[in-house]
C-alpha cells in the first residue's frame, strides 16, 4: 500500500507571547513610539513660574509606585521597543532612592535594548549624584536654565539659586557626560541674555535648546502670551550674529538643530507654538502613578498601575493596556496663541508630566 503523500510540515504555530513582545507600537498615525519618558515624582524642590504654583500639592506618596514597579513598567516598554528613556519629575533626582533605580535601568543599555538612559533635572543635586549617574551609563543630561543672572534665577524658579546649579553643572562635566541646557524663551525676561546664553555655553562646551512657553497649569494670573517669544524671532535675532546651518541630526526629542559657524556649537529650537512637531511625536509619558500621557498637551490617559498590581507576576495584562493606550494617541496638542488668545490650555501643570 503506497503511504499517503508527505504533506509539507505546516510552520510551528507562532508563540503569541512571542509574537506580541515583539510586534513594535505604533500609533493610528503610524508613528512608531520608541521613546518613553518617566516622570518619577511630581515634586520638586524648586517653583519655576511656568511649570508650578507656588503652593503646589503633591500625591501623597502611598499613590506612587513602587522603584520596583517602575522598573517592572519600564521593562516592558522596553520589550515593546523602547530605545529611549528619559527619567523626569518633578525633579527626578529628589526621589529617594532613584539611584538604585537608574543602577537597574542600565542592565537595558548592558543589552543593548536601550540606546539611550538620561534625565532632565533642574541640576540641583548633580553635584551629589553625577558620578554614580554616569557609571550608570548616562552619557548626557539635560539641565533647565534660563538666565545666568542669580537675581533673575531665584525670581523665575522661586526658590532656586544659581550657584548651586553650576556647580551641578560642572559636576557633570567632570564626571564625563555631555550637558544640554534647556531655556524657556521667555519675552522680557530672558531675550536680553539671547547672546550672553549662547556663548556661555560655547565656553563650556554645552549644546543649549530653547524652548516656546507652553500654556500649562493653572495660569491664575501669568499671562503666557506676554510671556511668548517665538523661537522665529529668536531665531532672526541669533542670525544677526552668527551664521546658521540647519542640521539633519536628530536627538530622539522634538527639537530641530543648527550649528552656529563661528563657535561650532549646536542650538536646538523646540516650537511647539510657531512650527507643530506632532507629526514626527515618537514619545509617550509614564507618571509617578503610573498614568500614561499619549500626548503633553491632551488629557487622554490610561491607567496603567491597576494592570500592573492586579498580577504582580504577569505582564501580558499590562501590555495589552499599552497597547490600548498607544491605539488612543492623539495626532497633536491644541497650544494655539496665533489669535491673541491662549488656546488649548491644560491646566494639568508641566511638573505632573515632567515636559
Ligand atoms: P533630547 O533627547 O536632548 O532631544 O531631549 P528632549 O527634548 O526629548 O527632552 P527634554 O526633557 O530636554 O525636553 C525639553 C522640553 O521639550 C520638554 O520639557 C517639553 O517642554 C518639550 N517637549 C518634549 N517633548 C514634547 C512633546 O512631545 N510635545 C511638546 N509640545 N513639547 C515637548
Ligand atoms: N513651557 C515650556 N517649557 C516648560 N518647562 C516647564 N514648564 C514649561 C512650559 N510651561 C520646561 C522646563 C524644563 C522642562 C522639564 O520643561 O524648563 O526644561
Ligand atoms: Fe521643578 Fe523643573 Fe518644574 Fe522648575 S521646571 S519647578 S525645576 S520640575
Amino acid at each position: 500500500m503506497n503511504a499517503a503523500p508527505k504533506q509539507p510540515l505546516a510552520p510551528p504555530p507562532r508563540n503569541p507571547y512571542l509574537a506580541r513582545m515583539t510586534a513594535p507600537l505604533i500609533d493610528p498615525f503610524a508613528r512608531a513610539i520608541t521613546y518613553l519618558r518617566v516622570s518619577v515624582t511630581d515634586r520638586c524642590d524648586f517653583r519655576c513660574v511656568y511649570c508650578m504654583s507656588e503652593n503646589m500639592t503633591f500625591l501623597p506618596k502611598a499613590d506612587l509606585l513602587s522603584l520596583e514597579e517602575l522598573d517592572r513598567l519600564c521593562s516592558v516598554f522596553v520589550g515593546l521597543g523602547v530605545q529611549k528613556l528619559r527619567i523626569t519629575g518633578g525633579e527626578p533626582l529628589v526621589r529617594k532612592g532613584i539611584l538604585t533605580f537608574f543602577q537597574r535601568m542600565s542592565r537595558h543599555l548592558d543589552s543593548g535594548a536601550l540606546k539611550e538612559l538620561t534625565l532632565t533635572t533642574n541640576g540641583s543635586q548633580l553635584a551629589r549624584y553625577a558620578p554614580q549617574l554616569a557609571a550608570c551609563g548616562v552619557r548626557r543630561v539635560n539641565v533647565s536654565l534660563d538666565t545666568l543672572d542669580p537675581a533673575k534665577f531665584a525670581r523665575i524658579t522661586r526658590w532656586g539659586r544659581l550657584p548651586q546649579v553650576m556647580d551641578g553643572i560642572a559636576a557633570a562635566r567632570a564626571a564625563g557626560m555631555r550637558v544640554k541646557i534647556n531655556a524657556v524663551a521667555l519675552k522680557g525676561v530672558n531675550e536680553d541674555e539671547l547672546f550672553t546664553l549662547t556663548e556661555w555655553c560655547a565656553q563650556g562646551g554645552h549644546d543649549l535648546t530653547f524652548i516656546e512657553v507652553m500654556p500649562m497649569g493653572d495660569l491664575g494670573n501669568e499671562d503666557r502670551l506676554d510671556q511668548y517669544w517665538s523661537l522665529k524671532d529668536l531665531r532672526a535675532r541669533l542670525a544677526t550674529r552668527f551664521a546658521l546651518t540647519d542640521l539633519t541630526d536628530r536627538s530622539g526629542g522634538p527639537a530641530r538643530y543648527v550649528r552656529l559657524e563661528e563657535t561650532g556649537q549646536k542650538i536646538g529650537f523646540i516650537t511647539p507654538l510657531s512650527h507643530n512637531f506632532c507629526e514626527s511625536c515618537n514619545r509617550v509619558r509614564l507618571t509617578c502613578t503610573g498614568e500614561l500621557y499619549m500626548c503633553l498637551g491632551q488629557e487622554d490617559r490610561a491607567d496603567l498601575r491597576a494592570p500592573l498590581r492586579a498580577a504582580p507576576a504577569d505582564d501580558a495584562a499590562v501590555e495589552q493596556a499599552i497597547r490600548r493606550a498607544i491605539l488612543h494617541k492623539p495626532k497633536g496638542h491644541d497650544f494655539d496663541y496665533s489669535r491673541q488668545t491662549v488656546a488649548g490650555q491644560v491646566t494639568r501643570h508641566m511638573s505632573h508630566t515632567g515636559g
